[in-house]
């Protein structure tokens, strides 16, 4: 009854499939409907395009098990299982192991205000968050609030030079009162990976525990909180090729300080659940869950958890880097062109792209490229403390450009040959 699309591939077995071969931006791309047309989606920082094998999924749950939990008939026990699953799933993506668990969401700021709000319950006036000023709003405005009851919110600025926010800074901002170190794995705007392990030695070091933003690195890389050290980590599955929704890691150690905001029957160990507030996305879940399919194709293997994630990932790295790499080449050569970020040509960048222009303005540089079926966007993208800090006007922000594995080297030279007579 419902056509399936872009289902894994039968050939798992085959033995060319047992060494690690990135498979082809065509075979990569014939998973994504949206991506059968001639628009370049170049603006996957704000959120990534979904293989069917999601969409499929979300129809297929929405008309067969969508019912309530935990009662006894199989629909409602095949729904438990989609849920548990799709928990499951989240931790074997960001490299939970045995060292925490992941709560569900409608979004990365949502789970961070549920996280801001716990502590605010049991922090005292004078005790401090450090706030980088890279972030997003979402990990910024959550801590900042909590001034009100007194907490001290120091900000860790970013030096307008290198763009980075650096340890020296940091170790200047801390004390026996800090809390929370709270910073984004790679900025939304500057595409630098951020050394998250450097970060969380130190603020480990001060008693502080680190609140990881990782929207903008989890579409690109393999997450490991458990490598790291990482008390929290959060990501946004829309853009890591999911639906509209979110996912936060925190240690066994960071949940069992805090109780959660659900109901005050469910037990405060009750983990995940004391933290998702009503009832998640269930059809998300499903649609999340099929994501499994997606990464074992692109590991070229049947699926078999976080080993194939890794493998996923090592690809889709392999993939990003000659893009960005040409993208930026490009952007060098343009003398009135000031690219914000490190810009690495590296994997310590990722292929999120932003610049300004000494004459023309962001919204200008757009309104052209809006012309040739090519999507990009200009803005502060919400970082807007980021902007404030580097002297960025906050309405026009910069042009951003935002890859993943799925562009191709053709649609980075279409978009090149338009901004070439814009700049
Ligand atoms: C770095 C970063 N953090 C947080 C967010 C907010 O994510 P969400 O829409 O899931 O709240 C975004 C969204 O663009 C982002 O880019």
């Amino acid at each position: 009854m419902f056509q399936r699309q872009n289902q894994a591939p039968a050939d798992f077995d085959s033995p060319l499939m047992s060494e690690r071969i990135v498979p082809s931006r065509d075979a990569i791309r014939s998973w994504f409907p949206a991506l059968s047309n001639e628009f370049a989606y170049l603006e996957n920082a704000g959120g990534s395009q979904v293989p069917g094998c999601v969409a499929n999924a979300i129809r297929d749950y929405m008309l067969t098990d969508y019912v309530q939990l935990g009662a006894g008939y199989a629909q409602s026990q095949r729904a438990t299982q989609t849920v548990a699953d799709a928990h499951a799933f989240a931790e074997q993506i960001v490299g939970a192991g045995t060292a925490g668990k992941v709560v569900l969401g409608n979004s990365t700021t949502a789970l961070i205000q549920i996280i801001a709000g716990s502590y605010a319950d049991i922090w005292t006036p004078g005790d401090e968050v450090v706030v980088a000023a890279t972030n997003h709003e979402a990990n910024a405005g959550a801590w900042a609030k909590l001034a009100q009851m007194g907490v001290v919110v120091r900000i860790w600025d970013v030096d307008p030079d290198t763009f980075q926010c650096s340890l020296e800074s940091l170790r200047a901002l801390l004390n026996d009162r800090t809390r929370i170190v709270a910073f984004p794995h790679v900025s939304n705007l500057l595409g630098e990976v951020v050394d998250v392990s450097a970060i969380t030695e130190l603020a480990h070091a001060h008693g502080a525990k680190v609140f990881v933003d990782g929207v903008a690195y989890a579409p690109h890389r393999t997450i490991d909180v458990e490598k790291w050290g990482v008390d929290w980590y959060v990501f946004s599955w829309y853009k890591v090729y999911g639906p509209h929704m979110a996912a936060l890691f925190g240690r066994h150690e960071a949940f069992a300080e805090l109780t959660g905001p659900n109901h005050f029957f469910i037990p405060r160990e009750s983990i995940p659940y004391k933290f998702e507030l009503g009832s998640i996305s269930h059809e998300g879940c499903a649609g999340l869950l099929s994501l499994r399919d997606y990464f074992a194709f692109l590991a070229g293997e049947p699926w078999k958890g976080r080993e194939t994630v890794i493998r996923a990932f090592e690809g889709i790295a392999e993939l990003e880097l000659p893009l960005q790499v040409r993208f930026l080449q490009f952007l060098r050569q343009k003398s009135h062109v000031r690219i914000i970020g490190l810009g690495a040509e590296t994997e310590q960048s990722v292929g999120t792209i932003s610049f300004v222009h000494a004459d023309l303005t962001p919204s200008q540089i757009v309104a052209e490229v809006d012309q040739h079926n090519i999507g990009i966007r200009y803005g502060n993208m919400y970082a807007v403390r980021l902007c404030s800090s580097l002297g960025i006007e906050l309405e026009e922000g910069v042009v951003r450009v935002s890859l993943v594995h799925y562009n191709t080297p053709e649609e980075i030279d279409r978009l090149i040959s338009v901004l070439d007579k814009v700049l």
